[in-house]
């Protein structure tokens, strides 16, 4: 396999998925592999569960690069948060701990950077030259700040606090389900979060991925920004290919 090959494993609180992306398309090179999160998801159990799915891959794989993605802050391969995932996470060697369970190098990153590098590289906001935030509305809210095509990492954007709420409390898609909330409910709480990170940032786009992504003609079109903001392109793609290229990335 050439370094134009690299796997991406998206470790996510339900399940873990995982698939060979080719890094000249940005995307699938082969099915999508998901296995259940175990419901204890402590680091060694979810560790069992990627050397499963990289075992799937290892033929087609070789020693080629891999990328896992985690809903965490990973500075320095130490996951320091654990925000919707099981608190064990918290100042966890995460990177070593795959590593030393696979045997081979891998790299860790948040789920929302690999998201918005692969929105960056190949999706929404494909080649874009200026400030890029890419927010992900799921679970909770998670964020990318791509300035002139280079990540600044962890960013957090989820967790602003906006009048006296972490922002994910409100505005995440979990909390529309949560709450039962009619659009008309729900939108005020979009415009709120993200007039406040325009404000704060001042970026040339925005892009919005994360499931709801899929029904953003319910809500983009009501929200009063100066900054064009777009639904993202990979769907839920866009961790696996993002992990994939970021350790592409830092193979080469
Ligand atoms: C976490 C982030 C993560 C986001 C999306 C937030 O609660 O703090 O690290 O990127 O959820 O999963």
């Amino acid at each position: 396999m050439t370094s134009n090959f690299a796997l991406g494993i998206d470790i996510g609180g339900s399940g873990i998925k995982g698939a060979l992306v080719d890094l000249t398309a940005g995307d699938f090179a082969t099915e999508r592999l998901r296995i259940d999160t175990p419901s204890e998801s402590t680091p060694a159990n979810v560790a069992a569960v990627v050397g499963e799915i990289v075992e799937n891959f290892a033929d087609q794989l070789g020693d080629g690069p891999i990328g896992i993605t985690i809903p965490a802050i990973v500075q320095h391969g130490v996951t320091i948060s654990a925000a919707n995932i099981h608190e064990s996470w918290v100042n966890c060697p995460a990177e070593q701990i795959f590593e030393d369970a696979l045997g081979r190098d891998i790299v860790l990153v948040n789920d929302a950077d690999a998201a918005g590098v692969a929105e960056v590289g190949f999706g929404a906001a494909k080649g874009h030259p200026g400030l890029v935030i890419v927010t992900t509305l799921g679970t909770g809210i998670g964020s990318a700040i791509i300035h002139r095509g280079v990540l600044v990492p962890n960013s957090e954007l989820g967790h602003l606090e906006i009048d006296g709420y972490d922002a994910e409390k409100r505005a995440a898609s979990s909390a529309r389900e949560r709450e039962g909330l009619k659009w008309s409910e729900y939108v005020p709480r979009l415009q709120r979060y993200y007039e406040t990170v325009e404000f704060l940032f001042s970026p040339d786009l925005m892009v919005v991925g994360g499931g709801i992504s899929k029904k953003a003609d319910k809500f983009l079109p009501k929200l009063k920004l100066r900054t064009p903001i777009v639904p993202a392109q990979l769907q839920n793609r866009a961790g696996i290919v993002g992990a994939a290229w970021l350790a592409a990335a830092e193979a080469s």
